[in-house]
């Protein structure tokens, strides 16, 4: 049920937070080789953390956020607009109960009354992008979200004050000092066409400098750090300077990322 390249991911997340030297990533992997082990890198052990969007997680992903909950003291709180219960079979068999045991609240990260100041650490990692996009459905049997058969029946269009709004309530979630840790695909910049595991049509919200500073530049937050990666030719991924060195690459109806957009965040 684990694919090789989640395995793989998840074994260097691990040794990151061990604070061992990771063992080399081979090439061809998706941006999930660089987004999990860095999220790993942000912890020390014991933080409450909000997680936005943990319903689909990745398994690399997921086998971190349960490796953290259970080695390291982390409390892991989250939201998702699909219940886990829906998906349960996407879940290695091992793993179901301490997923279900996760505290998930469902709704729009957007209208939830959060509470105020509770976290340490908030992730949004590969979701922001989906934000405005994603419906989920609650009583088809066989998927979770609302999405088209055709490329054409796709809504290409959401609300131009996404990032403002999550950025918002992730700043009034997390207590002053907190972190926010966000991912996101980059690249040309706006909607980008996908095609799901079903082989359903959906889409997702791709990058550019425009829109990546109004997650940086966000009025809660101060920058601690931000990284840019891009998938080269060879499928080796390589760090890059800035939004502007990924303006060639495009996710559309690619299996991955081409470029992707790293964020520590400080609230204020
Ligand atoms: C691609 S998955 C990312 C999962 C995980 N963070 C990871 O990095 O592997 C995106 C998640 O965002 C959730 N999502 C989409 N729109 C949302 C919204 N408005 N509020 C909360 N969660 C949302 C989806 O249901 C899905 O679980």
């Amino acid at each position: 049920m684990m694919s090789e390249e989640a395995t793989q991911i998840l074994a260097v997340a691990k040794s990151v937070l061990a604070g061992t030297d990771p063992l080399p990533l081979p090439p061809g992997l998706s941006e999930r080789a660089i987004e999990t082990p860095w999220v790993a890198s942000h912890f020390r052990g014991g933080e409450r953390v909000l997680d936005i969007g943990f319903t689909m997680s990745s398994l690399d992903y997921l086998g971190l956020l349960l490796e953290l909950r259970k080695s390291r003291g982390v409390t892991i709180e989250a939201i998702d607009i699909v219940k886990p219960e829906r998906v349960v079979r996407r879940y290695p068999a091992d793993w179901v109960a301490d997923v279900l045991a996760v505290p998930i609240t469902i709704g729009d990260v957007r209208t939830l009354e959060l509470p105020a100041s509770r976290y340490d650490i908030a992730t949004c990692i590969s979701t922001i992008e989906h934000i405005g996009f994603d419906e989920a459905t609650h009583a088809d049997p066989a998927t979770a979200f609302a999405r088209s058969t055709t490329a054409d029946g796709v809504k290409l269009h959401r609300d131009a004050d996404v990032n403002a709004k999550v950025l918002a309530q992730l700043g009034r979630a997390l207590r002053p000092g907190g972190v926010l840790l966000i991912s996101v695909p980059m690249g040309k910049g706006g909607p980008a066409l996908l095609r799901d595991s079903l082989g359903l049509y959906c889409a997702q919200w791709e990058y550019d400098a425009a829109s990546w500073r109004e997650i940086v530049e966000a009025p809660e937050f101060d920058i601690v750090e931000q990284q840019f990666y891009r998938c080269d030719a060879d499928h080796v991924w390589r760090a890059v300077s800035a939004p502007e060195d990924l303006v060639e690459q495009s996710s559309a109806l690619q299996p991955h990322a081409a470029g992707c957009a790293l964020a520590a965040l400080r609230r204020r």
